[in-house]
């Protein structure tokens, strides 16, 4: 079994990301700006943010974090995305999600142009991701895609379930593990709530994706000998054996998925800093110009 070090290869990706950041600066004098917007105060969502500036600062990004208090309205919201569309300093804008009730996602997805949608979910973008034209890919999707490569795990004609089909991971996730790519061509089954007999496809798997956001749902005979098992869940658990008080645990049983993976990803330390990587990758390109001009 080999353990996919998702720190190691987002400690790697984003020196590639800073020396590019610096070559930009000495030719152009640009420095690739991101902005996020929080509304409210989600504690994971504060945590989530503050790892995307903090990931801006190591690779030599500018970023601003424009905090707003729950009670703004959805009009005044949409008002700011404006602005910052117009904005020529800033390069790429995500608003951390979920919003509070009174606050339409889907409003707030369409309002931000698509040319600075580096988290990929403005329609425009999945579109293009779906029809294989160049475009942000959405960040934990490109993220796995990642992994996948640089352990050079090959994907091509292997059976891969994808289990939960949200906009942010399942859905998109499943469109690229099937397109016609060297980290693609697989055989997928998309698989959700409704899903019957759900043990019976995954141990048919050669790659398993879990997103579904159920703490430890994937056990050990639901998989196959040697099947390649990606982990996308977050679950925070109170717990008196660790020194934050907190214990982190995943969608997958890892004690007893492991001994039967070719490769698995730890939770934390997986999939969770590919996610920012991949932030910052689209940050770089819309900097450069790279997907649209
Ligand atoms: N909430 C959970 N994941 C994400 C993400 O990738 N982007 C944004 N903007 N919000 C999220």
């Amino acid at each position: 079994m080999i353990l996919i070090d998702g720190k190691k290869i987002s400690a790697e990706v984003k020196q590639e990301i800073a020396a590019e950041v610096e070559q930009i600066k000495k030719e152009n004098g640009k420095i690739p700006h991101l902005a996020a917007i929080i509304v409210g105060a989600d504690g994971a969502s504060q945590t989530y943010v503050a790892a995307k500036v903090k990931a801006c600062e190591q690779v030599g990004f500018k970023s601003s974090e424009i905090k707003f208090d729950e009670n703004i309205t959805e009009e005044e919201l949409l008002n700011e995305i404006k602005k910052i569309n117009q904005n020529d300093d800033i390069d790429g804008l995500i608003v951390q999600l979920p919003l509070p009730k009174h606050i339409s996602e889907d409003k707030v997805i369409e309002t931000i142009t698509p040319e600075k949608d580096v988290d990929g979910f403005h329609p425009i973008n999945v579109g293009k991701m779906v029809a294989g034209l160049p475009t942000y890919l959405p960040a934990t999707p490109a993220g796995i895609v990642e992994l996948l490569k640089r352990y050079k795990i090959e994907t091509s004609g292997k059976n891969c379930v994808v289990i939960g089909r949200s906009n942010i991971v399942g859905t998109p996730m499943s469109v690229l593990m099937s397109r016609k790519a060297e980290y693609g061509d697989c055989t997928v089954t998309l698989c959700h709530s409704r899903t019957k007999n759900i043990e019976k496809i995954t141990k048919e798997a050669d790659i398993i994706i879990v997103a579904l956001g159920w703490k430890e749902f994937l056990t050990g005979e639901m998989v196959k000998e040697g099947a390649v098992v990606i982990d996308v869940g977050i679950h925070r658990v109170k717990s008196d054996k660790t020194k934050s008080g907190w214990k982190l645990y995943g969608d997958v049983n890892f004690d007893e998925v492991a001994p039967k993976a070719s490769y698995i990803t730890p939770v934390p330390g997986g999939v969770g800093p590919m996610t920012i990587v991949s932030l910052m990758q689209n940050t770089l390109l819309s900097a450069k110009k790279a997907i649209y001009k």
